[in-house]
């Protein structure tokens, strides 16, 4: 290529992502949550090169979406939604951001939401390490929830896991100075890489005592918790602090 030309924009991410998009078809109530509910519910991302990408300008504002100032839960991978919209009913005086890339799984969480009159919640169908590295501000979160992620149990697919190395950078630059991250899952190597893994980050400190982390108490059972359980696994929770900012 001649040395003066620009280089191609790339045309597809570099990094592997954590997901596998399901085409899985919307049934009628959720294409009709989709039009009628998304309009208040869910946040319009601009996107960069693929359609669950977060363009690199794009900005969530917590107080211009939820119209004041309240502390902010993220949960990444919120699936069906049943954990963030039961934590946002109970906690109307909190604000809650589920980021999906499940269209079915966002639809459902939109109705539930939406039954529950609960209006303190928002939902954002992107790739959950872009929301958290460039969607939201530095220091905007109070909690990032991780529960139940995809184990990508197979050695060779390791490499998609969403908690490895790196992960306390991009979830640290969301939360705030003394802010928690909080994990769940039912595969135990995936819960000692996520032990190794965050006890090595410098952003993050343990924030339970002995080996595992008590069960948190705003985690609500779901179907991958329950399969989990169904086939003889441990559940193991984990909860780190972010340390200050020097
Ligand atoms: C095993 S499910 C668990 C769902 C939910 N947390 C629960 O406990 O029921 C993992 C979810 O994470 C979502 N997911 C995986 N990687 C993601 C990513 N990079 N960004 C956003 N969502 C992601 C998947 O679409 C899936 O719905």
């Amino acid at each position: 290529m001649p040395e003066d030309l620009p280089e191609p924009a790339p045309t597809f991410r570099t990094k592997p992502v954590s997901f596998v998009r399901r085409s899985g078809r919307m049934s009628e109530a959720q294409e009709r949550a989709w039009s009628e509910l998304a309009p208040f519910y869910l946040f319009d991302v601009p996107r960069d090169v693929a359609s669950t990408s977060v363009h690199a300008d794009a900005r969530l504002v917590p107080a211009d979406v939820y119209r004041r100032e309240a502390p902010l839960t993220v949960e990444i991978g919120s699936g069906q939604g049943h954990a963030i919209v039961a934590a946002a009913t109970a906690h109307p005086e909190r604000d809650f951001l589920a980021v999906e890339v499940f269209r079915a799984g966002l639809a459902r969480t939109m109705l539930d939401a939406d039954r529950a009159g609960a209006r303190n919640l928002r939902l954002v169908e992107a790739n959950a390490p872009e929301v958290l590295e460039t969607l939201l501000p530095e220091a905007s979160a109070d909690e990032v929830w991780v529960f139940f992620p995809d184990p990508w149990h197979k050695s060779r697919h390791n490499k998609r896991r969403l908690v490895k190395e790196g992960f306390g950078a991009i979830a640290g630059r969301a939360l705030r100075d003394g802010g928690v991250l909080r994990l769940a899952t039912d595969w135990e190597d995936y819960a000692l890489q996520m032990r190794e893994v965050l006890d090595a980050e410098p952003e993050f400190e343990r924030a339970f005592d002995g080996d595992w982390a008590p069960r948190f108490d705003g985690r609500v059972m779901t179907a991958f918790e329950r399969k989990g359980l169904n086939k003889g696994r441990e559940i193991r929770d984990l909860a780190y602090r972010r340390v200050a900012r020097v």
